[in-house]
């Protein structure tokens, strides 16, 4: 069993062109999207983009963004329309069935208020793809869940941001396990695909709340 570090370097799949830094894009923009996305409740059926766009944008982040091994596990299933307030009917009728009666009622504003959106993206893991990676290399197999894990992260912030820098709100949520059985039945989702969460976006009619910082002293160390 070769180290990650030699499976690696042993891959041949290592011809990719890097552009001289002069074609390099410069990481301005990028962070300048990275800074912009926040979390946004106040949300319309509106979009400032169209529907197609929305649906690149996920199909190219899950196309580029990276995973362990390059394994892909990653899965998007994009809710519009009826679907999108199919997915919002679903959870309100799963809170409700676990909430006590008196706090429902909060429950289902907050419902609405991802109901009101334009649409939802869900994301998903295929634990085909875990268990494969993990049956392929024992070596790592207590790892591969958290990696995962990561390449779900990666992926949902590479969303979020990118809709967000087309003038579009998103915030994310986790509704699972209490939605899973409705989602696999009604957008035929397979088995394998294990639900992660659920990013809510639309026109956004009210801006960011405040959002507080740690002193970076305390999170970044550098040695030079
Ligand atoms: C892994 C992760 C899980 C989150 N889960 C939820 C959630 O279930 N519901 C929610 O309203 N916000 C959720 N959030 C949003 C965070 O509360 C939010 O990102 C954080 O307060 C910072 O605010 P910002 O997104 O505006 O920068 C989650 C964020 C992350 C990164």
């Amino acid at each position: 069993m070769r180290s990650y570090v030699a499976q690696v370097h042993a891959s041949t799949n290592m011809s990719a062109t890097f552009a001289a830094p002069n074609e390099k894009p410069g990481a301005g923009a990028f962070l300048e999207a990275v800074k912009a996305r926040r979390t946004i409740y106040a949300l319309s059926k509106d979009s400032p983009i169209p529907d197609e766009r929305i649906i690149e944008i996920v199909n190219e982040a899950v196309k580029h963004c990276p995973s362990s091994f390059n394994s892909q596990s990653s899965r998007a299933v994009v809710l519009l329309g009826a679907h999108h307030d199919k997915l919002w009917d679903f959870a309100k009728a799963a809170i409700k069935a676990v909430v006590p009666a008196e706090a429902y009622p909060a429950s289902e504003q907050r419902l609405n208020g991802f109901q009101n959106g334009h649409g939802t993206v869900l994301f998903f893991e295929d634990e085909a793809v875990v268990k494969g990676l993990q049956d392929a290399m024992p070596t790592y197999a207590a790892h591969f869940p958290a990696w995962s894990e990561h390449a779900h992260g990666l992926l949902a912030f590479t969303v979020w941001t990118a809709l967000e820098a087309e003038g579009l709100g998103a915030n994310l949520q986790h509704y699972s396990p209490l939605i899973d059985a409705d989602v696999a039945r009604e957008f035929s989702t397979p088995e394998s695909w294990k639900l992660k969460a659920q990013l809510v976006f639309g026109a956004p009619t009210a801006p960011a709340g405040p959002k507080e910082f740690k002193p970076l002293e305390e999170r970044v160390k550098v040695f030079q």
